[in-house]
């Protein structure tokens, strides 16, 4: 036995004298793992994002890269963009953000088909009977969904087609043209013609203040309910969450909530919390207003985390990356600090309650 081993033991001894022959590098300490919104989240974080944004501010880009793994076009997938004349569609921009969405393995949400704002002119001034109509938008729906089918992983169907009192938009100021000339089931025609463009992507309905609007959120909730009665393709609710700090945290729970009883996916697709909805010129940002927003994102954040079921948490999207690119100071002109993020694209403590949210 011992004989046998012998040389084997010598073979050892040479080998480890080897080793010590060769100067072995030090070994390195351990990476620490840096913790961001996408590492945190046990669902997806996402961003709103413009395509000349991400070609030209780094800073923009290495944040988007690195904190969130959800993507959607802010603008670029909406109808006066990509379809801009009849038979005309301009994927260029749009693909440049879907590219950046694949490149880095993020989740790319569609945002949006139907909507009754970005109307492109040549809609606006088309003529025709009803059926004319139907086949313009079942046309428009097939094409862009089948364009970016298995790129495109979900879509809001429609965006806001109801009012705050709960009744469709129609006529008058804030009216919907789709409404108009398709009657009031067009929604539900909307959702099957995106099923067929794309019968793998999630779809969902989109909408804002069902947090303050009880109206709203009831007609929604409605629709939904009558939709799974007719069989009509739902798989999400989008509450887009545009806040502000003084909104009620109940009715924030209270949406999330309702909204999670329908079983379907839940996306908080357009969070944002404004610091100055009034819009006063002379507003600062105190240390004391960024630690109440600090508070409601983690309000909104832990709320949602908590009241929606795993299978059904589709994520929470922010509207757009930092304060300096927010569409709160460019569509109402006004001083405003909305996201987690700063001017120079620097975590807030708006960043830090979305974080401890998460936990
Ligand atoms: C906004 C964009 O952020 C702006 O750049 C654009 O001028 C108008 O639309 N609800 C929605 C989004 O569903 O599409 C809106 O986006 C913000 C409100």
């Amino acid at each position: 036995m011992l004989t046998r081993s012998m040389p084997l033991i010598f073979l050892v001894n040479l080998l480890v004298m080897g080793c010590h022959l060769v100067e072995l590098p030090k070994p390195k300490p351990p990476k620490p793992i840096e913790i961001t919104l996408q590492s945190e989240a046990p669902f997806t974080v996402g961003a709103a994002i413009d395509p000349t944004r991400l070609r030209n501010d780094t800073a923009y880009r290495r944040v988007l890269s690195k904190e969130f793994d959800g993507i959607t076009a802010e603008n670029m997938l909406k109808m006066n963009n990509v379809h801009p004349a009849q038979n005309t569609y301009d994927w260029s921009r749009a693909d440049y953000i879907v590219q950046f969405a694949l490149d880095g393995k993020k989740r790319m949400h569609g945002h949006t088909f139907v909507w009754h704002q970005a109307i492109p002119g040549w809609v606006n001034n088309f003529v025709g009977d009803s059926a004319a109509w139907e086949g313009l938008l079942k046309d428009h729906i097939l094409k862009v969904g089948g364009y970016y089918q298995g790129k495109v992983s979900s879509w809001d169907v429609v965006n806001e087609a109801f009012q705050s009192n709960g009744s469709l938009r129609n006529t008058g100021e804030g009216g919907s043209i789709w409404r108009r000339n398709l009657g009031p089931d067009y929604v539900a025609r909307c959702f099957q013609y995106a099923r067929q463009a794309d019968p793998k992507a999630v779809l969902f309905y989109n909408d804002f203040g069902q947090e303050t609007s009880p109206a709203k959120l009831k007609a929604m909730l409605d629709m939904v309910t009558d939709f799974k009665k007719r069989n009509i393709p739902i798989d999400g609710i989008g509450l887009q969450m545009h806040i502000n700090l003084n909104t009620p945290n109940e009715g924030i729970a209270n949406a999330i909530r309702s909204s999670a009883q329908t079983g379907l996916k839940v996306h908080i697709s357009e969070l944002d919390v404004a610091i100055n909805p009034g819009g006063s010129t002379s507003i600062e940002f105190t240390d004391e207003l960024k630690e109440r927003q600090r508070q409601k994102f983690f309000y909104v954040v832990k709320t949602y985390k908590e009241l929606v079921p795993k299978a059904q948490q589709h994520g929470i999207t922010t509207w757009n990356v930092g304060d300096a690119d927010s569409w709160l100071r460019s569509y109402y002109k006004r001083k405003d600090w909305p996201l987690p993020f700063d001017d120079a694209y620097q975590k807030k403590p708006a960043y830090y309650g979305f974080i401890e949210g998460l936990r």
